[in-house]
């Protein structure tokens, strides 16, 4: 299994297809950096630690990777996939425009296209949960109903749609219409109709509101999208416990990896643009 070391990191070669990857890191006594190849997949996750691996590639080469009924919560936060929806409506904020999501470069696939990825990653993400796990996914409002269809015929247990609300959203075009301040989050439990819901006794709302994410949470580096660590730590609070594996396999700048590491959690991510995976390991990193 171990095969070499390259500049300092260990590197492990495995053959198994799917690999229960922190009984693994426990096995070998792995506790810091390494990398974990896979030989059929070719995909390399790195550790952080002895509760965190990394991966920068396509989520669903790496989701492969991970074992059947392993994973206990994935929290995150794909492309909504507007970038089209918005280059054609052509509006005149273009200088504007260019700092959007619209220009990010990963929200343009076409309708079928960004289905069908959605779809591998919905038959993934039912496989590597548990029975029971819990899926919270953010998405815009216009596709919501795509995501319950396609989530559904996976197995996925409908249980809310919920919303975030940005307390100081971007003013744009505020004279002409209503300011756009809102994102929605789906929310499924993995065949079943109840997992972890951790409300102390208290009734929690499905509306959550937070402030946009302040400069301090971006001193690392920008990301068009990043999510506030208030908002991601509400959820992984209410839908996961202590030591349990938490996987966001579009992690971004890696805030549900950030909350998972201060909140306990073993965490597993994935980033495909390599500049964001490096700011993502860099935050997690800097705790
Ligand atoms: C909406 S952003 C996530 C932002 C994140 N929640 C944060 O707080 O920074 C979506 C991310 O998914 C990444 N992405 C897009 N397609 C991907 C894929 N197939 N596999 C892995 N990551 C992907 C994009 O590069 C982008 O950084």
């Amino acid at each position: 299994m171990y095969k070499e070391s390259i500049e300092g990191t260990k590197v492990y070669e495995v053959n198994e297809p799917q690999l229960n990857l922190f009984s693994f890191m426990e096995e070998n006594n792995i506790k810091d950096k390494c990398l974990i190849s896979s030989k059929s997949t070719r995909v390399d996750f790195e550790s952080i630690g002895n509760n965190t691996l990394l991966g920068n590639g396509n989520c669903t080469n790496f989701m492969k990777f991970i074992k059947t009924s392993t994973v206990d919560l994935i929290l995150t936060d794909p492309p909504y996939n507007l970038g089209n929806f918005m280059h054609k409506r052509n509006t005149n904020l273009v200088k504007m425009r260019k700092n959007q999501f619209a220009y990010a470069g990963w929200d343009n696939l076409e309708q079928e296209e960004w289905e069908k990825e959605m779809d591998v990653f919905f038959h993934e993400s039912n496989r590597v949960l548990k029975k029971g796990g819990t899926l919270l996914i953010f998405m815009s409002l216009i596709k919501i109903e795509t995501i319950i269809k396609l989530a559904s015929k996976h197995k996925f247990y409908y249980k809310t749609t919920g919303i975030w609300h940005k307390t100081n959203p971007m003013p744009r075009n505020m004279n002409i219409h209503f300011v756009n301040s809102t994102e929605a989050w789906v929310y499924f439990i993995n065949d079943d109709t109840s997992g972890t819901f951790n409300n102390e006794g208290k009734l929690v709302h499905d509306f959550i509101e937070t402030s946009l994410t302040t400069a301090k949470e971006k001193k690392l580096g920008k990301h068009p999208t990043q999510k506030p660590i208030s908002l991601m730590s509400h959820f992984i609070k209410h839908l996961s416990n202590e030591t349990d594996v938490v996987l966001d396999p579009f992690m971004g700048s890696g805030t549900t990896g950030v909350c998972s590491r201060k909140m306990n959690r073993k965490f597993i991510g994935v980033e495909l643009d390599n500049i964001y995976y490096e700011l993502s390991k860099n935050r997690m990193l800097d705790e």
